[in-house]
């Protein structure tokens, strides 16, 4: 569903990434692991079209490469940024909203939001920036839900939240898939949300993926490697 093919990708004449290659098939849950600076966000940055790249980028053999960030939404691609980016002073309920800008299925999405996270109905009205952590990333991951995606970006879901917060959004994410079918591309450097979640996983230090294995293959590793 997804392919990246040798994507270079630069900050004005820094190269931050270097000839990645990677793909995420239909329904697959794949992890991007590795430490502070590796390029991970700039990767998913990538594939929304948020930075500047050399190589391609394929969403069910599209060449997306040179689309603008809306015309990548529009074909199935949603992104739940890092640190949520969530519009502070607006309700639960109008953040939802915004994620449906460019769909018309806004009540049925609303509707699946509510129900994976009933929290978020009960404080429908409460302006965003009043919920706790875990309730904020509840509304990023529901708000980039409400596009429909196809392929799910979700950049370190579990920064800053507790552990029995992170079980919590990890069970989320199962049902997501398991229920909406859709393809996940997951930055984190939890690798215990990582591993419960994903199929498979890549490691990227300093630009370049230096690995890539089934989760279950990668279970015996110690946390250090992760973070070398
Ligand atoms: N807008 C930008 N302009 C210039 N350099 C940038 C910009 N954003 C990121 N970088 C640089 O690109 C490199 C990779 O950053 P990136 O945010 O992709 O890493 P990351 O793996 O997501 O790190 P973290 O785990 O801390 O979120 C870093 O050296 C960073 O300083
Ligand atoms: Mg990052």
């Amino acid at each position: 569903m997804l392919q990246v093919e040798n994507l270079d990708a630069y900050y004005d004449k820094a190269k931050i990434l270097d000839k990645i290659n990677l793909n995420v098939e239909e329904g697959e849950v794949v992890a991007i692991l590795g430490p502070n600076g590796a390029g991970k966000t700039t990767l998913l940055k990538s594939i929304c079209g948020l930075v500047n790249v050399k190589g391609e980028v394929y969403l069910n053999g599209e060449k997306i490469t040179d689309l603008k960030p809306h015309e990548r939404i529009k074909r199935g691609i949603s992104i739940c940024p890092e640190g949520r980016r969530l519009f502070p002073n607006m309700s639960v309920e109008d953040n939802l909203l915004m994620g449906a800008i460019f769909n018309g299925n806004y009540k049925k999405n609303l509707e699946y939001v509510f129900k994976l996270f009933p929290r978020l109905k009960e404080r429908r009205k409460q302006s965003a920036k009043t919920m706790s952590g875990g309730e904020q990333q509840m509304l990023a991951i529901g708000r980039a839900l409400m596009s429909e995606p196809r392929l799910l970006l979700l950049d370190e879901p579990s920064m800053g939240l507790a552990p029995i917060v992170i079980e919590s959004i990890a069970e989320a994410l199962k049902r997501i898939k398991e229920e909406l079918k859709v393809s996940m591309l997951i930055v984190e450097q939890n690798i215990h949300l990582a591993f419960e979640v994903a199929d498979r996983a890549y490691i990227l230090t300093k630009g370049k993926i230096i690995k890539e294995s089934y989760v279950d293959e990668l279970k015996d590793l110690e946390e250090d490697y992760f973070k070398a």
